[in-house]
């Protein structure tokens, strides 16, 4: 197998896991505790269906949209995901120059394998930055300097991880950052020659951006539970999240935000947007699903923010349930790791090819001229 068979998400996740060792595999692939809202974020698409218009001389739609500040050619783009580099060893500059050829977005999180200036250097694509509050706060203000400095387009906070989910996989498999061989999981190493042989023979692993500020994480192995659960502010409020916007004076989300009554509150801090999302299901397990939540947070505030889905998203067709639910735009975090573990750049590239031409087909055959057309006359609710 190959990327030239790669046509949907399970076949990317298949190469892959050929490609990672077991403890890598399984920190993209996992959740918390039963994975219920991992799997729900998915099947949640399942609930509606799309309604086509016939006959509309759509010709060529246009997939365009505006986020942040940027138009964006299709309203798809990169989640923050941490720790690039063990997927590739070219890691977020890999995803920020597929990202950018294709004009979308690259999100880059604070725990990035390259650091800000790193991936500026590569890319003038759209880029949105993605802020964990550690309880160390002069860590904020120096990524929010940086972002300013590197002319970052965005930035989003992450809400949702004030303590770390149970991920009951990387219990299992021991993952840490840096990657640390136990005995347990040599075997999913030494299996897996070619990952090690890479790993070896290029830069050295890091947390890029907060390496000056703590050596947990790049020089001291740590799982990411721990990290999370040492480093980040769980008694982080809505005053951090202000003071942020405020210092950042630039587009900014909140990310993780998943009520009505937390967009509207959104909105009277400043934000310019909200991403909803539960991290993937990696966090609170019975959480409601992204797709669950967005027309009722569009109904709401959908004139006043942009709202981003984040999670679930395998399809072209779960975009177009997405947006006609209300979103402006979506994000996705799996698929695309698997698509770097499975061919770096070119497995990005290929993934992000494989969904422009998805949702491209499908809004031809919904009868949609443009990202506008899908509305909430496009979809029908079974229940
Ligand atoms: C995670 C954090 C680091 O989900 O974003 O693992």
């Amino acid at each position: 197998m190959n990327l030239k068979d790669c046509y949907n998400f399970d076949d990317f996740r298949k190469l892959a896991k050929k490609k990672l060792p077991a403890p890598i595999f399984h920190y993209i692939d996992g959740g918390a505790d039963d994975e219920i809202t991992l799997n729900r974020n998915t099947n949640s698409f399942n609930d509606c269906d799309l309604v086509p218009n016939i006959l509309n001389s759509v010709g060529e739609p246009d997939l365009s949209t505006t986020v942040f500040g940027r138009k964006i050619d299709m309203p798809l783009f990169l989640s923050p995901t941490a720790m690039q580099s063990l997927y590739d060893p070219e890691g977020d500059k890999a995803s920020a120059r597929a990202a950018e050829k294709f004009n979308t977005i690259y999100s880059m999180s604070t725990m990035a394998s390259f650091s800000i200036e790193e991936v500026a250097n590569v890319s003038s694509g759209p880029k949105l930055f993605q802020l964990y509050i550690h309880k160390d706060k002069s860590i904020t203000d120096d990524l929010i300097d940086r972002c300013s400095r590197a002319n970052f387009d965005a930035m989003c906070i992450t809400v949702d991880t004030l303590v770390a989910g149970n991920r009951e996989r990387d219990h299992r498999t021991g993952f840490t950052t840096p990657p640390k061989f136990t005995l347990d999981s040599l075997l999913s190493f030494a299996m897996r020659p070619g990952w090690v042989f890479k790993y070896f023979t290029n830069k050295k692993f890091e947390l890029a951006n907060i390496k000056n500020k703590t050596d947990k994480g790049t020089n001291i192995a740590k799982s990411v539970m721990d990290y999370i659960n040492e480093q980040y502010d769980p008694a982080m409020n809505w005053k951090d999240a202000e003071y942020c916007i405020k210092k950042w004076n630039k587009p900014m989300a909140l990310k993780g935000v998943m009520s009505v009554e937390d967009a509207k509150r959104a909105i009277d801090i400043g934000c310019t947007a909200i991403m909803i999302s539960n991290h993937g299901g990696r966090q609170l397990d019975g959480s409601r699903s992204p797709f669950d939540q967005v027309k009722a947070i569009s109904d709401a505030v959908g004139d006043k923010l942009e709202i981003i889905l984040d999670g679930g998203v395998r399809r072209g067709t779960h975009v177009l349930k997405a947006l006609a639910a209300g979103a402006t735009a979506c994000s996705f975090g799996k698929a695309f790791l698997f698509s770097l573990g499975a061919g770096g750049q070119q497995g990005v590239e290929r993934l992000l090819e494989n969904m422009q031409k998805e949702i491209r087909r499908n809004m031809i055959l919904m009868g949609c001229k443009s990202v506008k057309d899908l509305d909430e006359s496009k979809i029908i609710y079974r229940n």
